[in-house]
């Protein structure tokens, strides 16, 4: 058995049960998605800093006009002031969904991941827009995620594809998605589809930094489809986090799963945004270099490289280009770490933030090397060329892998002379 004997139904249409998750900062690519819609399965974008992307995608000028807009700002802690355009979030929005999107082939589905703790120093109104602008854009799915807000859904209802765009919640407790659905079911606009992030996952976890480990996915899945059987709901559960080979999928599927999210082994893929060298890093990755920690501002415990480079920045704090992860208000806990740094540096010492990094700044730059647990896996995934470097599989090959191989193995990507 492999996951080809299983289809996903959703909206009405049929799909390959295999759904690439949403990697910010453009690390799930227009052309990763793309992959995915190609071969009948789902594909995510992300929108954590669009306006950052569409500048180096399409050459606007988003982030450099808002720096000089709020220069004033840069020496000074207060970024109270430093807001976005709504507008220009729009615009940034259609242009980068509107791209992707018109790419598609129709055998699949193209989804944004929308990451709700960008809270852009007003959080509802640029989450409205995110979301308002993807669904004008003719986005199929709208993936929230990271720090759920209960108010989405109330913030987007008079879109007129606010019942026709598949609407779905990654959760890690059953506590969480009781929460949401409440808010949900007086709305009568129940998610089209939850996503089960265990502890294994890539990016910001659900779990606490020092219990994550005690948590385990299968369980977590179990709960919720307990809970939603109960409840008498019949909404498709996606488990996500360490579904490393076809057979640990269809092992999902054998427990009621409709698709399987998954992300880690494709940061490899040729298509993924990573520079080619950090991928390099990403396969020579020991179990000991992946680490969990809360050096992200989202408050949030974040997986990633020990190697990081993000992990020794030192800069001032980046917020009149980016900002993305202010809170109303203006604050960012970088904001405090750096300037606390400043003011409790010695003469002659170099300027140490040891807490906090600032993850705008790291992202952009793919230096903030998040990654799933199982990147350590990844070496027996792909080819060590004659250079001694590793080859980069297509996504194509991995997605394939995924659907039709059996018994755990892994079929290597063709070798590439180099
Ligand atoms: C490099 C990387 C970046 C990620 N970034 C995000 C993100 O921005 N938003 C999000 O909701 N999930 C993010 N994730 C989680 C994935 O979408 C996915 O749910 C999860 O990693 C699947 O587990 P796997 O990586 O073990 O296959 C990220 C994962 C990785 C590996």
């Amino acid at each position: 058995m492999n996951v080809d004997n299983f289809r996903l139904q959703l909206g009405g249409k049929e799909y390959v049960p295999i759904i690439i998750g949403g990697m910010g900062v453009n690390i799930s690519t227009t052309e990763l998605a793309l992959a995915a819609e190609k071969l009948g399965g789902i594909g995510h974008i992300s929108d954590a800093l669009v306006t950052y992307v569409c500048d180096r995608k399409f050459n606007t000028t988003f982030v450099n006009r808002k720096r000089k807009k709020y220069v004033q700002y840069t020496n000074s802690p207060d970024k109270a002031a430093v807001l976005f355009d709504l507008e220009e979030i729009a615009e940034a929005q259609k242009m980068y969904i509107g791209h992707t999107i018109s790419q598609k082939t129709g055998k699949g589905a193209i989804f944004l991941n929308c990451m709700e703790k960008l809270t852009m120093n007003n959080s509802s109104e640029t989450l409205k827009v995110r979301l308002c602008a993807a669904m004008d854009a003719g986005i199929d799915g709208l993936t929230l995620a990271a720090g759920l807000n209960l108010r989405t859904l109330e913030l987007i209802q008079t879109h007129p594809r606010f019942r026709e765009v598949q609407i779905g919640i990654i959760i890690s407790s059953v506590r969480a998605l009781s929460i949401f659905l409440k808010r949900a079911v007086r709305l009568n606009r129940l998610p089209d589809y939850i996503i089960v992030e265990g502890p294994l996952a890539g990016g910001h976890l659900g779990f606490g930094p020092d219990d994550w480990h005690t948590f385990d996915l299968k369980t977590i899945f179990t709960e919720v489809l307990d809970f939603l059987k109960k409840e008498k709901l019949n909404i498709p559960v996606i488990p996500a986090g360490g579904i490393f080979t076809g057979s640990d999928a269809v092992e999902y599927f054998k427990m009621g799963a409709s698709a399987v999210q998954v992300a880690t082994r494709f940061t490899i893929s040729k298509e993924a945004g990573l520079p080619s060298e950090v991928k390099q890093h990403y396969i020579n990755a020991i179990k000991e270099d992946i680490v969990v920690n809360m050096a992200s501002t989202s408050g949030y415990p974040m997986r990633m490289l020990i190697q990081s480079p993000t992990l020794r920045y030192a800069i001032k704090p980046n917020c009149e280009g980016l900002g993305y992860l202010l809170e109303n208000g203006g604050k960012c806990t970088y904001i405090d770490a750096y300037y606390n740094a400043v003011a409790a540096r010695k003469q002659g010492e170099p300027l140490a933030i040891k807490v906090k990094t600032c993850l705008c700044t790291g992202m952009a730059n793919y230096d903030c090397w998040t990654c799933g647990q199982t990147t350590y896996r990844l070496k027996d995934t792909t080819n060590r060329l004659a250079n001694g470097k590793w080859q980069l599989p297509k996504a194509a090959d991995i997605f394939c892998d995924y659907q039709f191989s059996t018994d755990h193995t892994i079929r290597l990507p063709e070798p590439e002379v180099t």
